[in-house]
């Protein structure tokens, strides 16, 4: 990484300050502020953080403009047409191909912390049955951390792996058995002779009487989706889990933090608020044209869901991939689904739409996740969860970056104060009643 050239920063005074310019490995080019508040008494303001590096990393490059997704260096369409979830999870948290001794060490580790501690039962239990999934997992996964007492301190490889990998398996018996609380059935072990996907799919739709046996088409499917869920470099829930880790949080909190990000709808709850739309469409009969048309009436506050990205400018690669994945399962399995033509009606329409056109808006990963899921049987509320067990190397990754990095700091922006100036105190008797509420949802995500 060079750093040689500056960036000449004229202040309104008149002063000169000079900026190291920092160049990636692919050209990226970023001015390094980290000393303009020292030298100038300015800060630098970016809503959102649209435009601010927040780390420099080596684990996932996106180029938005040209649609291109590598992990690792390895383009996202050879991972997902070679790789198994597991091995991605590998390359993406210790940054090489792993070999096959590597490979089958690693999946020893995951299925000997698969399963639960048996007290577990008992939150499960707590939790009233109309509970959002999502906040089951994120509750769990940070109890996990009073079960595992020596893994909240982690001083050598060894244990950091130890961790790893039982983040990775419990995450996804976690999952499992929040949806089997929710519809009142037994909760299942984990089973020692299946693969991670299998594994999964047995403990969600396996009963005691009944073993579900998942075909290869599924499996595949599933671990597609995993695979192109595994990270996206600085995305809202990546950058809260290295906000919290940056305050030395263990890994189990961070993550957690990171699962609680992931869940609005402008995240990895999209792939719920699509299904939803494309099921509210199919239900009333409303045309794809005339949703469309009522998504571009300001008025109305909608947003095409999955839609749209902070850093794709162009087609999402990961949108590519399961568009033509959904194709295939659907026909595997010999469905036909409504919600899938309209999807494709939706994408047709909006690709040659002026609004959607000008504002270079694309189809993003959940366009098309939820009509694999929903072909595999997993209820709609159960999708931002299986989002969160696909971006679990992700988070781990990231977090592992961070806590390996010596110059690491605790993460802490700055802001611009827009409040009062200094004022008296006023007595009770004196105060003006406050303003009436006015806030309001911004966006609504179903027709
Ligand atoms: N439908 C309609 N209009 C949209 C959409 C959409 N899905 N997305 C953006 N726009 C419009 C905005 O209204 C805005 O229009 P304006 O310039 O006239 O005001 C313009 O496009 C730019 O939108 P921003 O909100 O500034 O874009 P931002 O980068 O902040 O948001 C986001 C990105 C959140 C993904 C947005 O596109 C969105 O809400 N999409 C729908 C939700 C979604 O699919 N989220 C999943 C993202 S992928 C992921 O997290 C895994």
């Amino acid at each position: 990484m060079a750093e040689q050239e500056t960036a000449v920063l004229m202040l309104p005074d008149g002063r000169r300050i000079d900026l190291p310019v920092v160049i990636g490995s692919e050209g990226e080019q970023a001015v390094d502020i980290s000393a303009l508040r020292a030298e100038s008494g300015f800060i630098t303001l970016d809503d959102g953080y649209a435009n601010t590096g927040s780390c420099r990393s080596a684990i996932t490059y996106i180029d938005g403009e040209r649609g291109i997704l590598r992990y690792r260096g390895y383009p996202i369409e050879e991972i997902a047409r070679r790789s198994s979830f597991t091995e991605t999870a590998q390359l993406l948290i210790w940054g090489e191909l792993p070999t096959a001794d590597e490979r089958s060490r690693f999946s020893q580790i995951l299925t000997d912390n698969s399963a639960l501690p048996e007290d577990f039962r008992r939150h499960f239990a707590g939790f009233p049955r109309d509970a959002h999934p999502m906040s089951i997992m994120s509750a769990m996964i940070n109890a996990l951390q009073s079960y595992d007492l020596p893994g909240l301190i982690i001083d050598c490889d060894e244990e950091f792996e130890r961790v790893a990998a039982s983040l990775m398996s419990k995450a996804r018996t976690i999952a499992a058995a929040a949806y089997k609380s929710s519809i009142s059935e037994p909760i299942q072990y984990p089973r020692y002779d299946l693969k991670y996907t299998e594994n999964f799919l047995h403990m969600m739709f396996s009963r005691p009487h009944r073993e579900y046996v998942a075909s290869a088409e599924a499996a595949q499917a599933l671990n597609l989706f995993f695979i192109l869920h595994a990270d996206h470099e600085q995305n809202c829930s990546t950058s809260t889990v290295r906000m919290v880790a940056s305050g030395q949080a263990n890994l189990y909190a961070s993550v957690a933090a990171g699962v609680c990000a992931l869940w609005g709808p402008l995240h990895g709850g999209a792939n719920q608020a699509v299904m939803e739309m494309l099921t509210e469409l199919s239900q009333t009969g409303q045309s794809a044209r005339d949703y469309l048309e009522r998504v571009k009436d300001r008025k109305n506050n909608i947003r095409l869901m999955g839609f749209g990205h902070r850093v794709y400018r162009n087609w999402d690669p990961r949108a590519l991939l399961l568009k033509q994945a959904a194709d295939d399962l659907l026909a595997a399995m010999q469905i036909t689904d409504r919600r899938l033509d309209l999807a494709r009606e939706l994408e047709e329409i909006a690709l040659h739409d002026d609004y959607f056109v000008a504002r270079r808006l694309y189809p993003n990963v959940d366009f098309y996740s939820g009509i694999i899921l929903t072909a595999l049987g997993i209820p709609t509320e159960m999708f931002p969860v299986l989002f969160s067990i696909g971006r679990m190397p992700g988070w781990i990754a990231n977090w592992k970056e961070l806590h390996d990095d010596p110059k690491q700091r605790i993460y802490r922006p700055r802001q611009i104060y827009t409040g009062s100036p200094s004022r008296p105190w006023i007595s009770t008797f004196k105060r003006e009643p406050v303003n009436e509420m006015t806030g309001s949802f911004r966006f609504q995500i179903a027709a």
